[in-house]
């Protein structure tokens, strides 16, 4: 969700009220997808590196993070949304820790959606987290293979995802999903987060329909083209 303080800077704004901005993007977003037929979103919320940013932006989104906690859960409840967090909890205050945890366990048994919210998520930490945890567990970390470590992961369960949308025009990954987004397809619009809306969602769906996904394959028509050349008996 890259973008909000560009959105207030260019509104002579503080940060804060970008991010704020940033929140009324997100129901209109789901909405968007569930009408599109994409079930599960993950929105990049907080991650392991902002703790970097000043002091008084942390705790403004840590205030955020809460606040949408409490104005958001009941009505995505009542939509069948099933909300879910991902990432190094451990460091959120109790009180966010316990609202996160209230609101995973209120929407748990929701089957209209999944809302992934990663929170304090860093893809190298979830890993390294998982290969621990997998230790700890006693696995047999010689026998590691990665339907095991795809296991382990904060995703455990969910597919992966298909398509990673970066607001703000940056051409970077920047720690997210490192793992699971072996074979997702990118695509990057500069619309600012706050301004990113229902229709951003639909071009980046029709872009997506445009892409040729192969996970590793050739192309169809070349595998046909080759099987012609190698085999021409068989023709
Ligand atoms: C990146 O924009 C955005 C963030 C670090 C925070 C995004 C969080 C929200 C919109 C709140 C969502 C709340 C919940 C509970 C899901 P930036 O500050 O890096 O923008 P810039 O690159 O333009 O400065």
């Amino acid at each position: 969700m890259d973008g909000n303080g560009r959105w207030a800077r260019r509104r002579h704004l503080p940060r804060a009220t970008g991010h704020r901005a940033g929140v009324s993007t997100i129901r209109p977003v789901m909405e968007a997808c569930h009408a599109a037929g994409v079930h599960i979103l993950t929105l990049y919320a907080f991650s392991t590196e902002n703790w970097s940013r000043p002091r008084h932006e942390v705790a403004a989104l840590m205030q955020l993070f809460g606040d949408t906690i409490d104005s958001e859960v009941g009505e995505m409840n009542a939509e069948g949304i099933q909300i879910r967090a991902i990432g190094d909890r451990s460091k959120l205050s109790p009180r966010l820790q316990k609202k996160v945890r209230a609101a995973e366990e209120v929407t748990s048994a929701n089957t209209r959606a999944i809302l992934n919210v990663a929170i304090n998520y860093g893809g190298r930490h979830e890993i390294v987290a998982a290969v621990r945890d997998l230790a700890v567990r006693g696995a047999d970390l010689s026998q590691l293979d990665t339907e095991t470590l795809s296991g382990a992961l904060y995703t455990a369960g969910l597919p992966d995802p298909d398509l990673i949308i970066r607001t703000a025009g940056e051409m970077r990954i920047s720690n997210f999903m490192l793992w699971q987004a072996a074979y997702a397809e990118i695509y990057v619009t500069e619309t600012l987060w706050p301004d990113f809306g229902a229709a951003d969602i639909d071009r980046a769906l029709a872009a997506y329909a445009r892409r040729d996904r192969r996970f590793g394959a050739v192309p169809d028509a070349a595998a046909l083209v080759e099987e012609a050349v190698v085999a021409p008996a068989s023709l």
